[in-house]
């Protein structure tokens, strides 16, 4: 099944409810929270408070996706804000089962995400432990970058692998998903699809929620 997971980190963040609920009235299922330290990434986003105050204005599931070094240090503030979905980056990790377990632990879904530069070997090992995995489609840190489509194989892998192990995770993408690249990434097989500029950069953030998602269903027929 394809989601749709809006990007906050496109929004107006003076009117952060009302941008939420204008994507989810256009169909996005999954509210994705970018957290950046100006360590991991070379930017500075937003913290467990926003992720509170969010967890009041929306019922739908809050996906943070943790680009920070030592995130075992945040993880419980998260959860216990309201993340129901954490992911970390395996790049940050040094002892990455301990810190998908940690996520566990706390009553969330547990997600791994890779940089562009990172192939799915590296994940082998933890692939039976995560809920989802994020692949980045741009190098994480800012909005509205170019999509890198030679990110894709990494979705056809990660859908054979799943195949051939008898897994259950689910397959997110993230980084320059546009009314542009969307087929591409649902016939490569990404199935939660994050989208900050596409939603939120300009225009209606609920028109452009349901042109991605259209966009999105209709590769998804192509497919089968
Ligand atoms: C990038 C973030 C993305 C970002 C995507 O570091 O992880 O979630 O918001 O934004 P777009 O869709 O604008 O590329
Ligand atoms: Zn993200």
């Amino acid at each position: 099944m394809i989601e749709l997971a809006p990007s906050i980190l496109s929004a107006d963040f003076a009117h952060l409810a009302e941008q939420v609920h204008g994507a989810t009235e256009g169909g996005g299922t999954v509210i994705h929270v970018d957290v950046m330290d100006g360590h991991f990434v070379p930017n500075i986003t937003i913290g467990p408070p926003v992720v509170k105050s969010l967890r009041k204005a929306t019922k739908l599931p809050l996906d943070c996706h943790l680009m920070i070094e030592n995130p075992d240090q945040y993880i419980p503030e998260f959860a216990a804000s309201g993340a129901d979905w954490i992911s970390v980056h395996q790049e940050a990790c040094r002892h990455l089962d301990r810190t998908l377990h940690l996520i566990r632990n706390h009553h969330a879904l547990a997600g791994v995400v890779i940089n562009p530069a990172t192939p799915v070997e590296n994940l082998s090992e933890v692939l039976e432990i995560v809920d989802y995995v994020l692949v980045m489609s741009v190098n994480p840190g800012f909005g509205a970058q170019k999509f890198i489509a030679g990110t894709m194989h990494k979705l056809r892998q990660l859908a054979q692998l799943r195949l051939q192990r008898g897994l259950h995770y689910r397959i997110e993408v993230d980084g320059g998903i546009a009314l542009d690249t969307v087929a591409e990434a649902v016939d490569a097989g990404a199935e939660i699809l994050v989208a900050g500029n596409g939603v939120f950069g300009q225009g209606d953030p609920k028109t452009n929620a349901q042109k991605l998602l259209k966009a999105a269903r209709e590769a998804a027929l192509q497919k089968v």
